[in-house]
């Protein structure tokens, strides 16, 4: 009976609060209203992300289009719709999927040196381990943007005329063959990893969404999370690396002596990848799953001494 009558009030109450919402509708909403904080979990990724667009597109702005039109006099300006903003999507998208496995790093880094589960991770690294969801789909986002941008190269009115350019002055130049077998690798296989990467990335925001995350155990949500958004980040950094192949050396990429946009954008993913290969040394491994699974150095030493002292 008790629970019945629950229900009930439950649903009357539940009744009122529609019939409030509609009355109250187009009335200015209450004080709490205004308070409650808006998509609290997306400040930190928005705000990382704006700033990091922000900054590569400044950066690639003056490489790229001040930089001829200062020394040459060339002007480049149709080039800020859609390559330049092509340079700072997979920039910013590389370095969310950077920033999501950063903190899982730094986290296992914490438990190491003070040997225990049980210390509360510092304010900020929590605020960051909470919106790792956030910004592994803000990376998405800026990927599947940066993948459009990147097919519909060859549609620009630009392309085709550079392109009927230099097929006039490869006739001129008596060339009868433009093929160059090393740069039509280089294009096929970071073509075919970025791909690769977008697909894994996919996998990885569906398995995100509630309802599917839901239906899969513990084991299995982590296996895919971790496992194969490790496996992404590899892809899409080789994925750049690729593309820059022998730009590397390439003395002319720096322009007035800054570094080009893609040696930026691995910087991070190296690092982490570089970090998670350390941390997965036996040694390592075998110390994190063992607090992990509540093991505590401090306890340990404190038994070691009672033992001793006895
Ligand atoms: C369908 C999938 C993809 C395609 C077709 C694609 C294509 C391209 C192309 C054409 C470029 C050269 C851009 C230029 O000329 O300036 C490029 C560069 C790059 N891509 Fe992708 N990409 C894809 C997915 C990804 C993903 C998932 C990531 C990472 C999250 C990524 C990260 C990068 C980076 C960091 C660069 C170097 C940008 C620079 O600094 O110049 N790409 N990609």
């Amino acid at each position: 009976m008790g629970p019945r009558t629950n229900q009930h009030g439950g649903r009357r109450a539940a009744f009122f609060h529609l019939n409030q919402t509609h009355q109250f509708e187009f009335e200015y909403p209450s004080d709490q209203y205004c308070k409650q904080d808006l998509f609290p979990k997306w400040h930190l990724p928005m705000k990382i992300a704006s700033i990091t667009s922000l900054l590569t597109f400044i950066y690639t702005f003056l490489r790229d289009v001040i930089h001829p039109f200062v020394m040459n006099n060339e002007n480049s300006f149709y080039k800020i719709p859609i390559l330049v903003i092509n340079k700072v999507l997979p920039v910013v998208s590389i370095t969310l999927l950077a920033l999501v496995y950063l903190p899982g790093i730094l986290a296992a880094g914490f438990q190491l040196h003070y040997g225990t589960k049980y210390k509360r991770f510092p304010q900020w690294l929590n605020g960051w381990m909470l919106s790792r969801k956030q910004f592994g789909l803000l990376s998405f986002f800026f990927a599947s943007m940066h993948a459009c941008y990147s097919l519909c190269y060859p549609m620009r009115r630009s392309y085709r005329y550079k392109l009927l350019n230099w097929a006039y002055q490869q006739v001129e130049r008596r060339k009868e063959n433009a093929w160059i077998e090393h740069d039509v690798w280089r294009m096929e296989i970071y073509v075919s990893l970025g791909i690769l990467g977008l697909g894994v990335l996919a996998i990885l925001a569906v398995t995100s969404i509630p309802s599917v995350s839901h239906s899969l155990s513990w084991r299995e949500f982590h296996c895919i999370q971790s496992k194969m958004g490790y496996l992404a980040l590899l892809l899409c950094t080789i994925h750049a690396l690729v593309f820059a192949w022998n730009k590397w050396v390439d003395i002319n990429q720096f322009v007035w002596y800054t570094p080009p946009t893609f040696m930026i954008a691995i910087f991070l993913p190296i690092i982490v990848l570089l970090c998670k290969s350390i941390l997965l040394l036996p040694c390592l491994r075998k110390k994190i799953q063992k607090i992990r699974c509540g093991w505590d150095a401090n306890t340990e030493t404190n038994k070691t001494q009672m033992t001793s002292r006895l």
